[in-house]
């Protein structure tokens, strides 16, 4: 009996050292407090494990790639850690007047070769960027989710309006092909929003169409822990609570 105990007592440092670590863009990093904040933070309080929120302002599933960030967070991966990639905000534009962001237009296998800032690079699509950065986090024996980026202001024009653009697609048809999980987080955000109506949803957002303030983060987050209890994937396990309101999609 005692072996028993101790056995499962020195289970426990294992288990307690699981880490979520977040790849995204400004829609999910944290300002630490600032008039507009990322929702990844506020995930922390759902949470029985640590977070490492890694999202960062500005970035594409490109910008994120070259940059290393995927490959920073592979490097510290533990096997059982969970990763959430989010991209899609800053990923359109044309490669014509290239911001080191953009990506090539697609789905598949096609490839752009374009100058970014003096060096040479060929550019992938948005699915395989975010294919390649889940097989390197499955290499590690992670837990892998892509979730779909948030909508802008579905109440901007004074009328409810949610059409997905293309990177949510792209986001579902990425975790397909590499074979990871899936939660479509910006139709869990626009559903509540649909609920919550335009004068509470407008307040959300102080600057641009873009990017939330605290509340907005908090009710970003909400979705986002519904999303993933209502798709029933792996992060559901590690949330400590499992209660949320409406219906799931
Ligand atoms: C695949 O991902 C790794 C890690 O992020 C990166 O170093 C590599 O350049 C990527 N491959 C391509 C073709 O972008």
């Amino acid at each position: 009996m005692k072996s028993i105990v101790l056995s499962s007592l020195s289970l426990l440092p294992c288990v307690l050292a699981q880490t979520v670590y977040l790849a995204g863009d400004s829609t999910m990093a944290d300002t630490g407090g600032a008039a507009t904040d990322g929702w990844g933070g506020y995930i922390a309080d759902s949470l029985s494990i640590a977070i490492s929120n890694e999202a960062i302002g500005g970035r594409s599933a490109r910008s994120y790639t070259r940059e290393g960030r995927f490959q920073a967070i592979a490097d510290v991966l533990q096997e059982g850690d969970y990763v959430v990639i989010e991209f899609g905000h800053n990923d359109g534009g044309s490669l014509s007047t290239d911001n080191g962001r953009t990506d090539c237009s697609g789905s598949g296998d096609e490839t752009c070769e374009t100058v970014y800032n003096g060096v040479a690079e060929t550019v992938l699509t948005f699915p395989k960027y975010l294919e390649n950065a889940s097989q390197l986090f499955l290499d590690k024996g992670a837990h892998v989710l892509i979730s779909s980026q948030t909508p802008n202001n579905v109440w901007e024009t004074g009328v409810y309006s949610y059409e997905p653009n293309r990177f949510v697609g792209y986001a579902q048809l990425a975790a397909e092909v590499a074979g990871v999980e899936y939660v479509d987080h910006g139709a869990y955000v626009a559903s509540i929003y649909e609920v919550l109506g335009l004068d509470t949803v407008n307040a959300f957002y102080p600057s641009d169409h873009t990017h939330t303030s605290p509340a907005g983060a908090q009710v970003v987050a909400d979705a986002f822990l519904k999303a993933v209890v209502c798709s029933g994937v792996g992060l559901s396990d590690v949330l400590t609570t499992t209660d949320f309101d409406g219906e799931c999609l």
